[in-house]
């Protein structure tokens, strides 16, 4: 079925997990979560997700192929911190769980691997938690994560993640959600505070560097939806990374980041428009 023409999925149950279930879940308003689900051809996502969404990508046509970028840079940064031996993450702004979570992708190299993820949409927290379902290393937080002290409070956090060993803090493609009102520094100090050495942080975050008309008129389509989008150029996000030291290749375009290739036809690395980056915490 083409985008747009889907099903309502109310009534409808995926793999079990029904959305007519899920208690406080806002139907009048498009949301962020919902609309990247529908872009990663999902099936959690209302009429108004698919209608704001299909905005966006009248105005960016690129917008499933910028997500899909985004979850391929997520795997190969798991797959690399698991390799540098970090068994236990911590995912904020995890989102509605599609191919490739995190848990699937730590445990399927270490089946040890111990995953919290936070989300503060009511439709992620639920997916992911009848997903977690018998996964005793595997845990889901509905939170803020401009809260630090919230979300390290949380007793899935206290009870599945030793933070005096090293973690990876995912902050993939949630950080264009916190306003420079907000902080993203202070934000990220919170959390690097209680991070032991050898940790690592896992950032992505969308920008306006390479088209800045189209990503303003996007900002502007998601405006008129009451959904707020700070973009941040590449020195910004390399800021984001204050007080961690980089690993190679720095911060790039989510294809460039350790990726095999590019392979003839793939689109140009900038048309992700998304910079990410890894570090390590030194001691
Ligand atoms: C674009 S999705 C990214 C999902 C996943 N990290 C990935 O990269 O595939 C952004 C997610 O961040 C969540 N989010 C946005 N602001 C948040 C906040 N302040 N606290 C918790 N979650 C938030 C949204 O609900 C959404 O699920």
């Amino acid at each position: 079925m083409a985008r747009g023409q889907r099903q309502e999925p109310g009534a409808e149950d995926v793999a079990g997990f029904s959305l007519a279930a899920v208690p406080g879940v806002d139907v009048t308003h498009a949301n962020p979560a919902r609309m990247y689900d529908y872009a990663l051809n999902g099936d959690h996502n209302f009429q108004i997700d698919r209608e704001v969404a299909d905005q966006v990508f009248a105005v960016l046509p690129s917008g499933p192929a910028v997500a899909r970028a985004n979850r391929a840079f997520l795997r190969r940064a798991v797959e690399f911190c698991v390799d540098e031996g970090i068994d236990q993450f911590l995912d904020l702004g995890s989102g509605i769980p599609t191919r490739g979570n995190t848990h699937e992708i730590a445990q399927s190299r270490n089946p040890a691997a111990r995953v919290v993820y936070v989300d503060d949409e009511p439709v992620a927290a639920a997916h992911t938690r009848h997903l977690l379902r018998g996964d005793p290393l595997a845990a889901m937080v509905r939170a803020d994560v401009r809260d630090p002290a919230a979300v390290l409070g949380a007793a899935p956090v206290r009870d599945l993640l030793d933070l005096s060993r090293p973690v990876a803090v995912l902050a993939v493609a949630v950080l264009h959600y916190v306003s420079a009102a907000d902080d993203p520094a202070r934000i990220l100090t919170a959390y690097r505070e209680r991070c032991a050495a050898g940790s690592h942080l896992v950032v992505s975050h969308t920008t306006e560097d390479h088209l800045p008309e189209a990503s303003r008129a996007l900002r502007e389509v998601l405006a008129r939806s009451g959904i707020e989008v700070t973009h941040r150029n590449r020195d910004e996000v390399r800021a984001l990374f204050d007080g961690w030291r980089l690993v190679e290749p720095g911060v790039v375009w989510t294809p460039q980041w350790r990726a095999p290739g590019p392979r003839p036809g793939d689109p140009a690395p900038e048309t992700s428009e998304t910079w990410c980056g890894v570090a390590r915490l030194l001691g």
